[in-house]
């Protein structure tokens, strides 16, 4: 991994929002600012979800800044225990409560399995996660844990600041799109995704389409910049859907790939020592959370889907033929024992979003690829939770960070 950087390797001016605000953004906080904002206007369109109608303002009370130069990420690469406990910490708290139960469905042309709503493949390729309220809302949380982990960056590519076409693949709810359409005004920023679950009140330089990325690509104009986060489990043909970016990347252009390794880890032993004790109480020698990621490894596999391309990003970035290729590791910790008080933050929401995410992650390859039902599914489960609660584990995954430069001369 030539391009390998840790967080401290490279240099970049530039202010950074505070944690404190970038907390403001989540969910819960944005919907109470909506409501106490009077200068918004209320969308009068009533097919727009409570979830469509605030993301803008999650974006807009951004104060972001843009940053074009490789960044010095802070936060430290090897993540140290807490060892000073008070009780304003508890483990589970006020902070980080469900942020994904208070939401209605939208009206839209969906399928549904297990009590989840998914969208309807209709020829489009299948996907494992649902894409109902209350995984939008997952994947906003999700945004800002991936976004802090980043130092409050949107991206470490260091882009033009004038770039006039951004495309985002996989867009999700669109959060991170809508974010760099405010960063970029002078950019129109494109997301596409399979599921149409994009806000509809947007900035004007942002848009939004359904589409399919493995399908062939049929853009008018190249772009400035791609970018692709969080795909584990999506893409069966990773180095084609590379190719196809760097078809349709300028030539000195950049493209940014974020993704994950599912498996845990911890670096002083203590999840690998901890026993899985399913609904029986039989202790068994594998640490719950690996018989999870085991099934779900085998079930997207089975599919003939990458779950895990995190790691191998940095190798097909380069083979593609991009250049200048940097690759980030950034382990995120799960639960709020690290010493560092961003990083007990960003462990506190990611605990936060792996319970509440569960059921949304596992139901349907559970179920449909390994042929578990969904009373076993939910034994399994909850030993998985238990184990992400414990303070004593000292779990964390890792998420990879690659970039790399079109050759001006392509
Ligand atoms: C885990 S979400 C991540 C969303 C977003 N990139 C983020 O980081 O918040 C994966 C998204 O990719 C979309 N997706 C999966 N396969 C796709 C495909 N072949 N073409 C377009 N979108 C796809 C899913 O619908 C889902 O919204």
């Amino acid at each position: 991994m030539d391009g390998l950087t840790r967080s401290s390797d490279v240099h970049v001016p530039g202010e950074h929002v505070g944690s404190d605000d970038v907390d403001q953004l989540l969910p819960k906080h944005s919907l109470l600012a909506y409501e106490e904002d009077s200068s918004h206007s209320t969308p009068s369109n009533e097919s727009l979800n409570e979830h469509q109608a605030s993301a803008p303002l999650l974006a807009t009370s951004l104060e972001a800044t843009a940053q074009t130069e490789s960044p010095r990420l802070d936060l430290p690469a090897l993540i140290q225990v807490e060892d000073n406990w008070d009780d304003t910490d508890s483990a589970y708290n006020d902070e980080t409560q469900s942020y994904t139960t208070s939401l209605k469905s939208s009206v839209t042309k969906f399928e549904y399995e297990n009590g989840r709503r998914y969208h309807a493949a209709d020829g489009r390729s299948w996907h494992f996660l649902p894409n109902d309220d209350a995984e939008m809302d997952r994947l906003d949380l999700f945004h800002h844990i991936m976004h802090l982990r980043c130092d409050e960056r949107l991206h470490l590519a260091p882009i033009n600041p004038y770039s006039q076409r951004i495309l985002d693949l996989g867009t999700g709810t669109g959060i991170w799109a809508v974010m760099m359409g405010e960063l970029y005004e002078s950019a129109s920023v494109l997301g596409n995704d399979l599921s149409p679950i994009q806000p509809t009140l947007v900035p004007p330089n942002v848009s939004f389409e359904v589409d399919d990325m493995e399908k062939e690509w049929c853009y008018s104009t190249s772009f400035d910049y791609i970018h692709c986060r969080y795909l584990a489990g999506a893409i069966r043909d990773w180095p084609k859907l590379m190719r196809q970016a760097y078809e349709y990347t300028k030539p000195g252009g950049w493209v940014e790939f974020k993704d994950f390794t599912m498996k845990f880890y911890s670096t002083d032993g203590s999840y690998e020592r901890s026993a899985c004790t399913l609904g029986d109480e039989r202790p068994t020698p594998t640490p719950s959370p690996d018989r999870w990621t085991t099934e779900i490894i085998t079930g997207i596999k089975s599919l003939g889907l990458e779950p895990e391309p995190g790691p191998k990003l940095e190798a097909w970035v380069r083979d593609t033929g991009f250049i200048n290729v940097v690759h980030h590791l950034l382990p995120i910790p799960v639960g709020d024992w690290p010493k560092d008080k961003k990083l007990k933050r960003i462990g506190r929401a990611d605990r936060t979003q792996f319970l509440d995410g569960l059921d949304a992650i596992s139901l349907r390859v559970f179920t449909t690829t390994r042929g578990w039902r969904p009373e076993e599914v939910q034994v399994l489960l909850a030993d998985v939770r238990r184990t992400l609660q414990d303070r004593m584990i000292h779990a964390q995954h890792d998420f990879h960070v690659v970039y790399g430069q079109r050759p001006w001369n392509t």
